[in-house]
């Protein structure tokens, strides 16, 4: 097989996943865990959540790193079949800038310094502002993925073999 499709599907495969792993986790997280836990002590949550907190870390700066990676491989493949196709920039450009808000958020909501305290006492509605722009983004990906290149990638002068 050609090595550069096996990279491309590779490349492909590691964002999907990684976008399944960690908007799943926090869809979970914020949805599911975070109403059982309230039933807690607060004793026994503050100690889920010292439990929890260091291995969804991991979880938070491994997925960062392979959006990154993935993205911008992808990226620079599909920029020059999207050559002066201005919506596809404007569109990719957003669905980038929004994904470093969410990277900013769930940082800040995993990490220890000072000057996020104010984030994680509001962690609950965090959450939900992170799942929220991580459907914004998933939604405009969804669509670039299906509008594809604005130009036809065979000319319309070019018979094409049945
Ligand atoms: C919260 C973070 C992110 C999420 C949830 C996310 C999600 C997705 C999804 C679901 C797709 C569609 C994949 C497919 O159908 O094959 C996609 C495509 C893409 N993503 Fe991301 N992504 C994120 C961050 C990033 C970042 C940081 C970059 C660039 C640095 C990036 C660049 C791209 C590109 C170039 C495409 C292909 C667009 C096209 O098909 O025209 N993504 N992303």
């Amino acid at each position: 097989m050609d090595s550069q499709l096996l990279i491309d599907a590779l490349s492909r495969f590691v964002h999907v996943a990684t976008a399944i792993t960690l908007v799943g986790g926090t869809v979970f997280m914020r949805f599911v865990l975070k109403p059982a836990a309230d039933q807690l002590t607060p004793e026994t949550h503050d100690q889920l959540r010292s439990f929890l907190l260091p291995r969804w870390k991991r979880f938070i700066h491994a997925g960062i790193g392979l959006f990154l990676l993935s993205g911008f491989y992808n990226y620079m493949r599909l920029m020059p079949a999207h050559k002066g196709d201005s919506l596809w920039h404007a569109l990719v450009g957003t669905k980038i800038l929004l994904a470093f808000a969410v990277f900013f958020l769930a940082s800040a909501l995993v990490g220890k310094s000072s000057a996020f305290e104010g984030l994680r006492k509001k962690r609950p509605m965090w959450l939900a502002v992170i799942v929220v722009l991580a459907f914004i983004i998933v939604g405009i990906s969804s669509f670039v993925k299906v509008r594809g290149p604005k130009v036809p990638l065979v000319p319309a002068n070019i018979a094409v073999p049945e």
